[in-house]
C-alpha cells in the first residue's frame, strides 16, 4: 500500500505542472486553507479518502498524503486521474472525474478527450447517457493529437461498424498509424528489435475457460496444452513459480544441463513459459533478470568451453549436450550483442561474435541469423551485405523464420516486391513474425483490405509496449490486489479499477480484455443448474457482458460464441430468442457443449423444428467431440438419459431411440475434421511450440535419472506440466460416485439386516419374558435369563497348539 501511494506521488511530483485553479479545485483549496495545523484527519478532505483508511503502519503516510493533496490540487489533470482511477485510500468519483475532464477537454487535453470518449461510449457508472456521436467526436480529437489508445479504438470501431461507420479503409488507416509507431519502436531497439511484451492471459483461461476446465473449448483438444491452462491449474492448487524455480535450480545445481538452460530462458524472457519463437507467455510472468540469465547460460557453456572465452579448448561431449550448449552460447551472444545485462562496447560485440560463432559451430541456426545481423550492421566485423545475405539465406533454408524477414528486407531494398512478399509470407506462415506481419500488411494494403486490417491490428496489439501493455499490467496487478483483499473495501475498489482498465482495452479491440470484462460481469456463472433455482440476474450487467461475449466471439473465440448463445437462450441482457441461440450454437459446432445444446433444442423444438433423429445425431456428435468428457456434459447426459428412461417407462416410446448406441448416422470423421477451424488449430500449434522444445529437451536426455523423476513428480503434482487426462478424471468421478453408491447401498442393506435381527431378537426376548412371566408365577426363585447378545459372537481364537498343528499339516500336504 505504501508503495502504491509513494509510487503514485512520485509520478505526481514528476509531472507537476502548475495548472490554473478552477472552481472545483478552488473550493478544495479553500477547504484546505481553513486547516489550522497538520492534523491528518482534517487535512485529508473526507470525500477523497475512504473512511476506513487507517495508515497506522506507516506514520509517514499522512505527510506523504498531505504533501500529495496540496500538489494535487494545483494539477487538475492529476486530480481528475485520481478521482477516476486512483489507488486506495482515495475514493473514486466518476461524476467528479467527468466534470474535471470536461473542463480539461475545453483546455485541449488529449487524455481528457479520450476519457470523455470512453464515458460517452459506455455510459460507465451512469455519469452520462451513452452517446455514440459524442464518443466518436472525442475519440477523434484524442486520436488526431496522437493518442494511440484512441487510434486503436477508432480502428476497431470502424472495423466492426460499432458506433462508427463500417469501413475497412478507415479502420486500416487508424490501425496502421499505431502499427507504424509500434514498428518504429521495435526497430529503435537493439539488433533484433525490442523484445515483444508478454502475451496477455485471460481471466477465463486461468479457470480453464468460461465453462470450466475440460468443458470449455479453451481447455480441450490442443488448447489443453496451452501454458495459461497449466498456469491456472497451478494457481488453483496454490503453487507459485518460486517452487518451480527452486526445483529447476536444484536440478541445475546437480549438473543437469537442460535445467540450467531453462532457468536462463526463464530469467531472460521474464516468464516461466518461454517459447522457442515469439513472445513469452504472460501467464508465467516473473521479473526479468539478465544477470541471472547470463549466469545460467554461462554455466551451461562451461560443459564444453571450460575456460569460457579465455581458451578454445573443448571437452568431448554427447550430441545432445552440444545441442543444449548451442542454445546457451547463442543466448550469450544475443545478450552481448543487445546489451542485455552487459555494457555495450566494442569488446561486448567481440564477445557476441565469438559466442555466435561457437553456437554456429554447434549447428545453431539462430546464431547464423545473428551473425548475418552483425555483418549487416557492421558490429565488430566490417559491414558486408553479401556475407550477411549468405548467412540469412542459410538460416532461412534451415527454417529460422526471422531470417526470411531479413531476406525480405534485402529484396525490398532492391525494389523486388514480389520476392520480398514471398519471404515475408514464409516468415509469417512459419512463426507469425511480428515484423513480417507488418511488412506484409503494408505491402498488400491496397490489394486485400480485410487481410491487411487483420495484420495491422495484430501488430498494433502485439507491439503495444507504450500503451496497451502498460494498461494491461496495471489492470492485472490491481485485479490481483482485489483478489488478495477480497471483500475488503479496497478489494472492491481495486476490482473496479481493474475492470475499468480492461473495459477501456476492450473498446480498443483487445479480445482478451473483452473476454475479461464479459467474464467478470458474467451473469450466468453456475456450472450445474438446479431445477427451479436461478441466481438473481442483473440485466444491466448482463447486457454489458453479452455485448463483450459477442465482440470476443466475433474474434473467433468459440466459448464466447456459446456464451452469447446461452444469453440469447436464457434472455440475459436481451430478449429470449431461441432461434438466434440455435444459430449461434450451430456456428460453434466444434464444441460438445454447443452440439449438446443443439441436440436438446431439436428434441424440444426450441428455436429449431422438433426432430428426434437430428437430436440424437447431435447428442452423438457431442459425445464424440468431447473425448475429454467433461463433468458438465456428463451431468447433462445423465439428465438426458434419466429423462429418456422416464419417458420410456411412462410409455413415451420415441425417445428410447437415444439408447440405440449402434446407430452411427453421425458425421464422418472427415467431416468432423473439417469443422475444426483451421485458424484456431494453427494458433494452437503456435502456442504449443514451447512444448515441442521442452519435449525435445527431455526425450533425448538419457542420464538425467533421478532428478528428472523428482522434478517430473513435482510438475505432475502441481499440474504445471503433464497432460491432465480429462477422460481419467471423469472416470475417476464415476468410480467415486459408484463407490459411494455401493457403500451407501451396502450400508443400507446391512442396516436393514441388522434392524431385522434386532426386531427378531426383541420379539424373541419379549416372547421369552412373557413365557418366563408364566413360569415365575410357578417358581419365583429362578432369575431372568441374560439377554442373548445381539452382536455376532467373536470367533474363538485357535490355540497355538492348533495353529502349529495346522501349519504342520499344510507342510505335510505340500510335501506329498
Ligand atoms: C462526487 O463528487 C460530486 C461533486 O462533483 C459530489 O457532489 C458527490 O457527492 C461526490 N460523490 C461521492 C460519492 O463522494
Ligand atoms: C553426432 O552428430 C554427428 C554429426 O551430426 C554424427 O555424425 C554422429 O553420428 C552423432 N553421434 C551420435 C551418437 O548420434
Ligand atoms: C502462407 O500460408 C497461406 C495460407 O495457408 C498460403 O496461402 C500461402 O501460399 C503461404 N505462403 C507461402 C509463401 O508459403
Ligand atoms: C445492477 O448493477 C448496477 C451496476 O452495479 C447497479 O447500479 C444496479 O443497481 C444493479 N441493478 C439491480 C437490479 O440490482
Amino acid at each position: 500500500m505504501e508503495i502504491f501511494i509513494s509510487l503514485f506521488f512520485a509520478a505526481l511530483a514528476a509531472t507537476m505542472a502548475a495548472a490554473e485553479a478552477t472552481t472545483t479545485v478552488q473550493s478544495l483549496l479553500d477547504e484546505l486553507s481553513t486547516l489550522s495545523n497538520y492534523q491528518p484527519s482534517s487535512i485529508l478532505p473526507s470525500r477523497y479518502i475512504h473512511s476506513s483508511y487507517q495508515p497506522t503502519d506507516n506514520p509517514n503516510d499522512y505527510d506523504i498524503l498531505a504533501d500529495g493533496v496540496v500538489e494535487l490540487l494545483q494539477d487538475k489533470e492529476l486530480l481528475a486521474d485520481l478521482v477516476f482511477r486512483s489507488p486506495p485510500p482515495f475514493k473514486h468519483n466518476t461524476s467528479l472525474a467527468f466534470d474535471l475532464y470536461s473542463e480539461l477537454a475545453q483546455e485541449g487535453s488529449t487524455t481528457a478527450h479520450s476519457v470523455l470518449a470512453f464515458l460517452y461510449d459506455t455510459g460507465y457508472n451512469n455519469v452520462v447517457e451513452p452517446h455514440p456521436g459524442l464518443a466518436l467526436l472525442h475519440y477523434t480529437f484524442a486520436a488526431l493529437s496522437g493518442d494511440a489508445a484512441s487510434e486503436m479504438t477508432l480502428g476497431y470501431k470502424h472495423s466492426i461498424g460499432d458506433g462508427a461507420e463500417l469501413s475497412c479503409e478507415q479502420a486500416v488507416e487508424w490501425y496502421s498509424r499505431v502499427a507504424d509507431a509500434a514498428i518504429d519502436y521495435y526497430l529503435s531497439g537493439p539488433p533484433g528489435g525490442h523484445a515483444l511484451p508478454l502475451s496477455k492471459p485471460k481471466l477465463s483461461d486461468l479457470k480453464g475457460g468460461p465453462y470450466g476446465l475440460g468443458a470449455s473449448a479453451a481447455s480441450t483438444g490442443d488448447n489443453a496444452y496451452r501454458p495459461v491452462i497449466y498456469a491456472g491449474k497451478a494457481k488453483d492448487s496454490g503453487e507459485n513459480w518460486h517452487d518451480l524455480i527452486d526445483y529447476f535450480t536444484y536440478a541445475a545445481n546437480q549438473g543437469e544441463l537442460q535445467y540450467a538452460i531453462r532457468l536462463g530462458n526463464i530469467y531472460y524472457h521474464g516468464s516461466v513459459y518461454t517459447p522457442k519463437l515469439g513472445p513469452a507467455d504472460g501467464s508465467g510472468a516473473i521479473p526479468k533478470d539478465f544477470s541471472k540469465a547470463k549466469y545460467w547460460f554461462t554455466r551451461a557453456t562451461r560443459k564444453i568451453w571450460q575456460d569460457g572465452l579465455q581458451s578454445d579448448k573443448q571437452k568431448e561431449v554427447s550430441n545432445y549436450t552440444k545441442y543444449l550448449v548451442s542454445i546457451a552460447s547463442n543466448a550469450l551472444g544475443k545478450m552481448y550483442l543487445r546489451g542485455e545485462g552487459v555494457k555495450l562496447d566494442q569488446s561486448s560485440y567481440q564477445k557476441a561474435y565469438k559466442w555466435f560463432e561457437r553456437a554456429h559451430s554447434l549447428q545453431s541456426v539462430e546464431a547464423e541469423y545473428y551473425l548475418g545481423l552483425m555483418y549487416k550492421h557492421g558490429y565488430y566485423v566490417g559491414a558486408n551485405q553479401d556475407v550477411a545475405a549468405t548467412h540469412f539465406t542459410n538460416a532461412a533454408s534451415n527454417g529460422f523464420p526471422e531470417a526470411y524477414v531479413a531476406l525480405g528486407n534485402v529484396f525490398l531494398a532492391k525494389g523486388d516486391i514480389v520476392n520480398a512478399i514471398q519471404n515475408y509470407e514464409w516468415a509469417v506462415n512459419l512463426s507469425n513474425s511480428f515484423e513480417g506481419t507488418y511488412r506484409l500488411a503494408t505491402l498488400t494494403r491496397d490489394q486485400d483490405c480485410r487481410t491487411s486490417l487483420a495484420r495491422f491490428k495484430s501488430v498494433a496489439e502485439r507491439g503495444d509496449w507504450l500503451v496497451g501493455d502498460k494498461m494491461w499490467k496495471e489492470a492485472s496487478q490491481r485485479w490481483e490486489k482485489a483478489v488478495e483483499w477480497n471483500k475488503d473495501t479496497y478489494g472492491r475498489h481495486e476490482a473496479e479499477a481493474a475492470l475499468l482498465t480492461w473495459w477501456r482495452l476492450a473498446e480498443m479491440g483487445y479480445e482478451s480484455a473483452q473476454n475479461n470484462v464479459a467474464f467478470i460481469l458474467d451473469q450466468d456463472k453456475q456450472r450445474v443448474r438446479l431445477p427451479g433455482y436461478d441466481a438473481p440476474v442483473n440485466q444491466t450487467l448482463a447486457k454489458i457482458s453479452l455485448n463483450y461475449w459477442e465482440k470476443s466471439a466475433a474474434q473467433h473465440v468459440l466459448d464466447s460464441n456459446i456464451k452469447a448463445a446461452d444469453y440469447h437462450f436464457k434472455g440475459l441482457g436481451t430478449e429470449v430468442d431461441h432461434k438466434k441461440a440455435a444459430e449461434l450454437y450451430l456456428s460453434s459446432d466444434s464444441s460438445s457443449l454447443a452440439l449438446w445444446n443443439v441436440g436438446w433444442m431439436y428434441e424440444y423444438g426450441l428455436g429449431l423444428p422438433t426432430d428426434l433423429n437430428l437430436a440424437k445425431r447431435y447428442y452423438d456428435l457431442a459425445l464424440e467431440v468431447n473425448n475429454q468428457a467433461s463433468i458438465p456434459v456428463l451431468l447433462s447426459l445423465i439428465h438426458l438419459y434419466v429423462k429418456s428412461i422416464w419417458q420410456w417407462l411412462s410409455g413415451g416410446g420415441e425417445n428410447a431411440l437415444l439408447f440405440n448406441f449402434g446407430l452411427k448416422d453421425g458425421m464422418s470423421a472427415r467431416e468432423k475434421e473439417e469443422r475444426i477451424d483451421s485458424q484456431d488449430a494453427r494458433e494452437a500449434v503456435n502456442r504449443v511450440d514451447w512444448m515441442a522444445y521442452e519435449e525435445q529437451g527431455s526425450s533425448s536426455s538419457s542420464g538425467s535419472g533421478q532428478t528428472q523423476e523428482f522434478v517430473d513428480g513435482l510438475l505432475e503434482r502441481s499440474n504445471i506440466a503433464g497432460q491432465d487426462d480429462g477422460f481419467q478424471s471423469t472416470t475417476f468421478v464415476i468410480v467415486v460416485v459408484a463407490l459411494v453408491a455401493v457403500i451407501w447401498i451396502r450400508n443400507y442393506i446391512l442396516e436393514r439386516a441388522r434392524q431385522r435381527t434386532v426386531d427378531r431378537l426383541t420379539e424373541e426376548i419379549s416372547r421369552r419374558a412373557h413365557e418366563q412371566a408364566g413360569h415365575t408365577e410357578q417358581n419365583p426363585q429362578t432369575p431372568a435369563p441374560a439377554p442373548t447378545p445381539t452382536t455376532t459372537p467373536t470367533p474363538t481364537q485357535p490355540s497355538q497348539e492348533g495353529l502349529r498343528h495346522r501349519n504342520y499339516n499344510t507342510h505335510h500336504e505340500n510335501d506329498t
